[in-house]
């Protein structure tokens, strides 16, 4: 009996090719070269199913071009890159990788929430210019992050892991988010539930931690950014496009909010080149779930999901269908 064929757009790790080996015939791109829309589509033409990343973009264009595929399997919780209607319409079921990475990625938004309030990366690269001379009272003088107003906006698995390790820092935690969640969530993880406007008025550090669609494209704009306190902290693990980045070069240039932290850009890896001029952001290669073991997990709950799609037809984290 002939297997059934698979692709894996992107490099993966060893593992995650012998899971799918032991079910498919697989092709790897271990050499990592991304592949162009044209590519892609010539890969998958006689392809049952794609182990996909969030820079595959998987559309109508492209679908109709992979009469065979069945399914489409994208190793990240976010899945912004995929057409789910189309996928819908042509019976191509996606999934995601919801649940691993939650905790590696609420630790890298305290990563950004530290450095940038305590001018980490801006400090060391001023050291490693040798312009260090000695002990001063003023230097790098930074926010406090103990004590200050948490504000949540998106508050998924990953935004309600932050606000648990908000507890170590004594935070007031608040957060708005599309439903408000139950008494015992909230009190889990201490926060309160406030309106979208009192949330921006409030916090003294904001994170946003929702999925990027067209309902939360710029979400945070000029006019909400202009709503945030002056020495406001503005942090972003979510995904490029959430933020309005030309809106926010220019607040964080007037000092309308004092910094930002940003793991994620319009446009990514081209980023608006007055980011690089700016010293108050931390900048970084969207990196937020990269713990070696949570990517390695990552990429096998979507070898897994994409072994259970084409022997079951019943993938663990079905997207659509
Ligand atoms: C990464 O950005 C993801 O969506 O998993």
């Amino acid at each position: 009996m002939n297997r059934p064929k698979v692709l894996v757009t992107r490099e993966v790790f060893q593992e995650t090719l012998d899971t799918l080996a032991r079910h498919f015939d697989v092709a790897d791109n271990q050499s990592d070269r991304i592949l162009n829309p044209e590519e892609l589509a010539c890969a998958l033409a006689d392809k049952d199913g794609a182990l996909t990343v969030l820079t595959d973009r998987i559309d109508a264009p492209l679908l109709e071009r992979c009469p065979r595929l069945k399914a489409v399997c994208n190793i990240a919780v976010g899945y912004n890159n995929i057409d789910l209607k189309t996928c819908r319409a042509r019976g191509v079921m996606a999934t995601n990788t919801p649940g691993v990475l939650d905790d590696s990625t609420a630790d890298f938004t305290w990563a950004l929430i530290l450095a940038t309030a305590r001018r980490v990366t801006e400090a060391e690269a001023w050291l490693r210019a040798g312009q260090w001379r000695g002990w001063k009272l003023k230097q790098f003088l930074g926010t406090d992050v103990h004590h200050a107003t948490l504000g949540i906006l998106g508050m998924g698995r990953i935004g309600q892991a932050v606000a648990r390790r908000a507890r170590g820092f004594d935070m007031t935690v608040l957060y708005h988010n599309t439903r408000r969640l139950s008494a015992e969530v909230e009190k889990s993880c201490r926060a309160a539930y406030v309106s979208m406007d009192e949330l921006l008025a409030r916090a003294d550090i904001l994170i946003l931690h929702m999925p990027y669609s067209p309902a939360t494209h710029h979400i945070v704009d000029a006019t909400r950014l202009a709503r945030m306190k002056p020495g406001a902290l503005l942090i972003n693990a979510a995904r490029g496009g959430v933020v309005d980045d030309a809106a926010l070069i220019d607040a964080l240039k007037r000092g309308a909010i004092a910094g930002a932290g940003l793991d994620v850009f319009e446009n990514e890896p081209v980023l608006n080149p007055e980011f690089l001029k700016l010293t108050n952001v931390v900048l970084t290669p969207h990196i937020a779930s990269s713990s070696e073991t949570t990517r390695r997990n990552m990429a096998l709950l979507a070898a897994e999901n994409l072994v259970a799609a084409l022997t079951t037809g019943k993938p663990p984290n079905l997207l659509n269908l």
